[in-house]
């Protein structure tokens, strides 16, 4: 089974856990970078001029840098990201619309202030033809037994 861990991270918490979470997948890695990186007033949710708010409300596609090689390689996709207003962020949304998942298991993985991940599936399932086989919210630090655990439950 070739597996991949994609993620996106504004602040590096999310990326932390995908890296753990690919070994303990035995997984490929990409990340998610968005063309225009985010600095800190763009993620200042506070402010309703900020981009983060812009690209919620104003429904917006977030350009991706770069692709996955051989994406028609992979079974198995998890998708990583940090909880947004209660749900993926813009470019998680472009990166699922960007592939065809066709045939493919996909399980989400997640941080968040305190949020839980449980929107997301059912707002990212329709997006794709892949089938959405988990979903979870990890802490930052989740270490190996745990996201072992986890990855184990899909091979
Ligand atoms: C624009 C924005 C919206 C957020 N919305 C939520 C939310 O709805 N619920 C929550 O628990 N945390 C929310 N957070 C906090 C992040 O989910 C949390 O800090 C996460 O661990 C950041 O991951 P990262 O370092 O990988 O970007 C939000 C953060 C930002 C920047």
């Amino acid at each position: 089974m070739k597996t991949l861990v994609a993620y996106f991270s504004a602040s590096g918490n999310t990326a932390s856990l995908a890296k753990r979470l690919a070994k303990a997948a035995d997984a490929d890695l990409f990340e998610i970078r968005p063309v225009e990186p985010y600095t800190d007033a763009d993620l200042k949710w506070t402010n309703p001029l900020a981009r983060c708010n812009k690209e919620k409300f104003g429904k917006k596609s977030v350009p991706i840098e770069g692709r996955v090689d051989n994406f028609d390689e992979y079974d198995m996709v998890y998708i990583g990201f940090p909880v947004w207003y209660y749900a993926a962020p813009n470019i998680i949304e472009t990166f699922v619309k960007s592939y065809d998942f066709s045939g493919k298991r996909v399980a989400l993985f997640a941080t968040s202030g305190g949020s839980d991940i449980a929107k997301a599936p059912a707002k990212l399932q329709p997006l794709m033809k892949g089938e959405i086989v988990g979903a979870k919210l990890f802490s930052p630090d989740a270490a190996y037994p745990e996201l072992n655990v986890w990855t184990n439950s899909f091979k």
